[in-house]
């Protein structure tokens, strides 16, 4: 059957407070919006129109080729959003999902066994309810002494009686398609708010006698909508532990997943231990067998197997295998550690390439730089790369010894087995093993390497 889903996102949003749209506020790390529309891919087949209104050019833009849009303006409620979709929709499909976008945890599959019961449905309408003590101001389910259901009442038209409804409308509904762009015209304006109400379709199609039909959601946590910011940290913590108990299922080990901050995206191996206080943010990629933390921020990063990381920050940076790095290492953009590199503390790297087992022990800064296989750069070395106005390139050869304090200003190239003098201020190109002193270094004798490497 062809279906689609309508996403219901116009609303202002106005107990969030905010000058972002209600939709655009990220929860580990995608908006809202996006773990909604996650959710409708798994359980439609045809791409999702989303209805936008307020902060409409936001949402439009960040949505890009991935939905349709139509705009809601004014916003006269949920029944009337819905029908801003008709004349894109109208005689495509069969089936029509109807989502609020402010429900991040709802899962695709729940949405899908919601279009399997309206597949099998005689009536027009399936839809998600749930049975809670609290009612969050969720409309009521009425359902008819045969149990069946009659109706929905939202709280504020609700009589006493109807308040004690413990059954309550999530707010997700599949709809047989053709009666659903007839039913829309026929839903009543509510007298209170002028508004029209998408929850009064049930009643238009139970005094029709058409059946329609509830699943009955047994997570209340997949429920949660988001009105508040209050809410959004709730729903964001239960986003956060679905996050880790995937990963922990997958046999990464968590000290305190509590204290473990990993966004949908990021990747990691088996038996990779992640310590308290972890952020993983972004495209990160992780293999396996790392340590990696405490207290340890990594974005857009690929770390490769048995690395070592602590209490460190990179971001856009590459790991190869067992790297040491930290604490107190600081990874920046195209950054980038071959296997076996010693990155110790208060070390700065940015689009460099350190090569396999490169030791940078004690507070150095490289930037634009090539360091060839097991260079030692002693305490306090720095690449000049910057004369204010351009960025240069520093190029360090195989079995360098860069002596503690050593600035080596850019452009500069060191040969394979020189070494520098501490303190010295290297202006000049070293040739093979050299040994240069002093500011501007000066060369003073000819080196014998100690390692056999050639
Ligand atoms: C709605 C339901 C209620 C349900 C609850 C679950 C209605 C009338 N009521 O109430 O039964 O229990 O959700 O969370 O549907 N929106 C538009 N255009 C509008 C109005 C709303 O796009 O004109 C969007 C909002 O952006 C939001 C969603 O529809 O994403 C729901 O609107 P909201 O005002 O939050 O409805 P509730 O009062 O929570
Ligand atoms: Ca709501």
């Amino acid at each position: 059957m062809k279906s689609t889903a309508i996403l219901l996102a116009a609303g202002q949003g106005t107990r969030m407070k905010s000058s972002l749209p209600k939709v655009l506020h990220p929860i580990a790390g995608k908006p809202m919006i996006w773990h909604a529309l996650r959710a409708i891919q798994q359980s439609t087949t045809e791409k999702p129109v989303v209805v936008v209104g307020h902060g409409a050019d936001e949402v439009k833009a960040w949505l890009g080729e991935s939905a349709q849009t139509v705009l809601q303006e004014p916003q006269l409620g949920t029944g009337h959003a819905v029908m801003q979709a008709e004349s894109l929709l109208k005689g495509k499909n069969d089936l029509v999902v109807v989502c609020y976008s402010d429900m991040p945890l709802l899962r695709g599959e729940t949405l899908q066994q919601l279009v399997e019961t309206q597949e099998k449905n005689s009536g027009p309408i399936s839809m998600l309810t749930v049975i809670a003590d609290d009612p969050r101001g969720f409309g009521r389910v009425i359902r008819r002494d045969d149990g069946s259901v009659e109706a929905i009442v939202e709280e504020y038209v609700a009589t006493p009686e109807q308040l004690q409804v413990k059954e309550l409308n999530v707010g997700g509904y599949c709809f047989d398609a053709n009666w659903l762009w007839d039913a829309l015209h026929r839903i009543p304006k509510n007298p209170q708010k002028g508004e029209y109400y998408l929850t009064d379709t049930v009643e238009l199609a139970t005094r029709d006698g058409l059946s329609v039909q509830a699943n009955v959601m047994d997570d209340l946590e997949e429920t949660i909508g988001i009105n508040t910011r209050a809410h959004l940290a709730e729903v964001e913590a239960a986003m956060r532990r679905r996050i880790t108990q995937e990963h922990m299922l997958n046999g990464v080990t968590m000290m305190d997943p509590a204290s473990t901050y990993i966004e949908v995206d990021v990747k990691i191996g088996r038996d990779t231990i992640l310590m308290p206080n972890t952020y993983l943010h972004g495209k990160t990629e992780i293999g396996e067998a790392n340590v990696i933390g405490p207290n340890t921020i990594i974005r857009d990063s690929k770390i490769g197997n048995r690395c070592k990381i602590l209490a460190s920050v990179m971001e856009g940076a590459t790991l190869e295998d067992d790297v040491d790095m930290g604490p107190f290492a600081r990874l920046r953009k195209g950054a980038h550690l071959g296997s076996h590199v010693r990155m110790g503390n208060f070390g700065e790297v940015k689009d460099s390439y350190l090569a396999e087992g490169v030791k940078m022990g004690h507070f150095s800064y490289v930037g634009n730089a090539q360091i060839g296989a097991n260079t030692n750069i002693g305490a306090g070395t720095i690449t000049c790369n910057y004369d204010g106005e351009k960025k240069h390139n520093t190029e360090i050869g195989e079995d360098v010894f860069i002596g503690s304090d050593t600035m080596l200003v850019a452009p500069l190239k060191i040969g394979d087995g020189a070494r520098t003098g501490a303190g010295a201020v290297v202006t000049k190109n070293v040739a093979d093993d050299t040994l240069v002193v002093g500011m501007p270094a000066r060369a003073i004798k000819k080196l014998e390497r100690k390692s056999k490497k050639k």
